[in-house]
């Protein structure tokens, strides 16, 4: 058995022990986080194992504050537990179930938005330190490369910048600096439930050193994707109202194309993923494919409705999950700019740009993910039972609006 493994094991023991006795105090999250980094869920030591399975089921049972640190540790083990427990899903192989609780405890499109920032900082921080422990020169610019391009999206203070600003190079100190910064809250510091989400939210499954990043990206999109869907939600509510407000739609609309366009940034990290360690992370995560995600499918159904139902994200995530809203979006807001050229055609044109916009991000996005499943799985099957590429291909060309 690994250092880390016994110094968690060690710890979740304790732990248990004291909350037999009352109040146990603040679970050890940085010692299990450490070993599950080495080791990856699937190859815990068997008594690890067994001792996370118990603190599981001790939180499941203790009264608990939503949003305080019990109630975070109770989701977060829940997430963690959930392959050793044969119950693996993409929800909590990505902890976005955790993610989307704490984002819809508040303001939901600020928390979405600013716990996003805060983990493509940690992953920018991540990347350069591992690409400065690497050998091979070429490599070792890519790797950097990659993840400054990523760093100049984000703002030391206010998390993303504005997209459509054409924010400077970047050097690696620079990047680093501004990241530290973001996840230090200016010197502040996090508070504790959102520092666990950021600190201890990497449930790599196997030890292979580009899952981390994989998980991450996926993390980031999907909390970009709900951001997105809550924007669209607010435009529809503008969108049905009996005099709707052109400029705070087309606000909405702006919204949600920065939204996915903050998304389509965090490829240029994924591009980065060795072909054959994807592989073996495949291998130890089957059914948690992103056709699981939520997020995706709630933005999708909500701007189109039923022409968003196919049969393989219909049979991934159910209705009650993202069900789709009559009238769409996209049917509501043609009904909104028809109307706007009767007596402001002006008004009417912004709607046009911005719905433009969001599409035009949209199908950005799928272009690039298309391009990066080409690269790294190439002619294999999707993990969600899908043809893999051709399934993407054949769906490239759906606008959202
Ligand atoms: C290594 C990089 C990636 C590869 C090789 C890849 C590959 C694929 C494939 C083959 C599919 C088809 C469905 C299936 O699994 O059978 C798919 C779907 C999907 N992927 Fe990815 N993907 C990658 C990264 C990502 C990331 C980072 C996200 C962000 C959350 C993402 C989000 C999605 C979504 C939302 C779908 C469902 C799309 C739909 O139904 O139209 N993928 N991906």
């Amino acid at each position: 058995m690994t250092t880390s493994a016994r110094l968690a094991e060690r710890a979740v023991a304790s732990w248990l022990r004291r909350s037999r006795e009352g109040p146990p105090g603040p679970f050890p999250h940085r010692p299990v986080t450490r070993a599950v980094a080495a080791h990856g869920i699937t190859a815990l030591p068997g008594g690890l194992e067994h001792r996370l399975l118990d603190a599981w089921d001790r939180t499941r049972e203790s009264p608990r504050e939503p949003g305080g640190p019990e109630w975070a540790t109770a989701l977060w083990l829940e997430c963690l537990t959930s392959s050793l427990r044969d119950a693996p899903s993409y929800d909590a192989y990505t902890m976005t179930a955790l993610f989307g609780q704490w984002c819809r405890l508040g303001d939901a499109p600020r928390r979405t938005a600013r716990l996003s920032a805060l983990l493509a900082a940690d992953l920018v921080r991540h990347e350069l330190r591992r690409a400065a422990r690497e050998e091979r020169p070429a490599e070792r610019r890519f790797r950097t490369t990659a993840a400054t391009r990523l760093a100049r999206q984000l703002d030391a203070y206010d998390g993303w910048t504005d997209p459509g600003a054409t924010p400077p190079h970047l050097e690696t100190a620079q990047a680093l600096r501004r990241c530290g910064t973001l996840l230090s809250a200016g010197g502040r510091g996090l508070p504790v439930p959102l520092a666990l989400l950021v600190e201890s939210s990497l449930p790599v499954a196997t030890a292979e050193p580009d899952e981390p990043l994989f998980l991450r990206t996926v993390q980031i999109m999907e909390l970009l994707a709900e951001q997105a869907a809550c924007h669209i939600g607010e435009a529809h509510r503008q969108a049905l109202a009996a005099t709707p407000e052109p400029a705070a739609l087309a606000a909405q609309l702006r919204a949600t194309a920065a939204g996915i366009a903050h998304a389509h940034h965090v490829f240029h990290l994924v591009t980065t993923i060795d072909p054959a360690q994807f592989a073996a992370i495949r291998a130890a995560t089957v059914g948690t494919g992103a056709l699981q995600s939520t997020g995706f499918a709630r933005l999708e159904r909500r701007c189109r409705g039923t022409a968003a139902l196919r049969p393989e994200p219909l049979a991934a995530i159910g209705l009650d999950a993202a069900p789709t809203l009559a009238p769409p979006l996209c049917a509501a807001l043609a009904r909104v700019t028809a109307r706007l050229e009767t007596h402001d055609r002006a008004a009417a044109a912004r709607l046009r740009l911005a719905t433009d916009a969001v599409n035009e991000q949209w199908r950005r996005w799928k272009r690039t993910h298309l391009g990066v499943a080409k690269k790294i799985i190439g002619d294999v099957p999707g993990t969600g039972g899908t043809d893999g590429v051709r399934y993407l291909a054949r769906h490239l060309k759906e606008p959202l609006l």
